[in-house]
């Protein structure tokens, strides 16, 4: 389904992102693995992760190249897409997946944090969609896949950084998506639920614990992969602007926020209208705050 396509795809040393490099290059596209090989946290750096799996997928017969710049700076993002010209002539797909954590409740969390977090995700994301973009333009193709989470869409505990970073990326997708339409080019996320490192410190001590592992163990991250091929490739031509969730043999179409119900008043309002008819009013549609888990409250099957 990708014969001919070059693509990058960042953080793909490990985790979802490795799982995409394979299932891409196994559907025929050449691909540019892109990771800086850091921990979970963002710090350090490994060159290892990146030239491991362009190996992976020189042994299975396919074509890759390494790269092991940073998405957070907008020149790292201009060598990736450059190394996929250089090695395979062209670019036509862009797989932002890159991610790292710094998890803690809002009154507890420094700027530092929030800092680093937007930066690989958000920026990161700009930076590398910013440099294909006038490639995709010129030749009146191309797509970009990038991957949210349920944490901005619907919500978690202590991730104001990483939730505020992914419903940015919601913004960036549907923001790509309407300015460029016109060149032919198509941008969607993706929400993925998959067993890598990123959960895997959820707790295996009692046999109801290691069973639920076991199940959570079944999210393998080619399933949200082979989602990824799909939108990259031709037969998504008309799929453009959405947001997808993968979670194990689901595939979900999440809904976009639209007002949902409006009070009026000709007369215009004051503070206490406010309080004594519109809220009332409002309030049967109120959302509960609930986290991504009370929304998807049974475990994959
Ligand atoms: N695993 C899940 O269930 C889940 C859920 C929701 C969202 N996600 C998202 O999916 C993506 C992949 O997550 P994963 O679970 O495979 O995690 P992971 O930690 O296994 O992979 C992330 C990769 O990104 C790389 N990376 C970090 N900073 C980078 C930078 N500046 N430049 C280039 N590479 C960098 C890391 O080295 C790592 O290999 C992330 O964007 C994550 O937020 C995952």
């Amino acid at each position: 389904m990708l014969k001919g396509k070059s693509i990058v795809v960042t953080g793909a040393g490990g985790g979802i992102g490795r799982a995409i490099a394979l299932v891409a290059a196994a559907e025929g596209a050449c691909v540019v693995v892109n990771d800086i090989g850091a921990a979970l946290d963002g710090s350090g750096s490994d060159e290892g992760p990146a030239h491991r799996v362009a190996a992976e997928i020189h042994q299975a017969g396919g074509q890759a190249v390494a790269d092991t710049s940073s998405v957070s700076e907008a020149d790292g993002a201009e060598a990736m897409v450059a190394a996929a010209i250089k090695a395979f002539g062209r670019i036509d797909g862009v797989v932002n997946n890159a991610g790292v954590l710094r998890d803690g409740f809002f009154h507890k969390m420094p700027a530092e944090h929030l800092d680093q977090v937007l930066k690989v995700h958000l920026y990161g994301s700009f930076n590398v969609s910013r440099a294909a973009a006038p490639h995709f333009k010129e030749q009146g193709s191309g797509a970009f896949v990038h991957m949210t989470s349920t944490s901005g869409l619907i919500g978690n505990l202590a991730q104001a950084n990483y939730s505020a970073a992914k419903l940015g990326v919601v913004g960036l997708s549907k923001s790509i998506a309407l300015d460029m339409q016109k060149f032919g080019v198509r941008s969607n996320c993706i929400a993925p639920f998959a067993w890598s490192r990123m959960i895997s410190s959820i707790k295996a001590e009692t046999d109801d614990q290691k069973e639920r592992v076991a199940r959570l163990k079944q999210m393998t991250p080619d399933k949200v992969a082979t989602m990824v091929a799909y939108l990259l490739s031709d037969a998504a031509r008309e799929v453009n602007g959405q947001i997808f969730s993968v979670r194990n043999n689901e595939i979900f179409l999440f809904s976009q926020p639209r007002p949902i119900r409006s009070v009026h008043r000709g007369e215009g309002w004051t503070v206490s209208d406010i309080a004594e008819h519109a809220i009332p009013a409002l309030k049967a549609d109120f959302y509960p705050l609930e986290v991504s888990a009370d929304i998807f409250s049974w475990d994959p099957v």
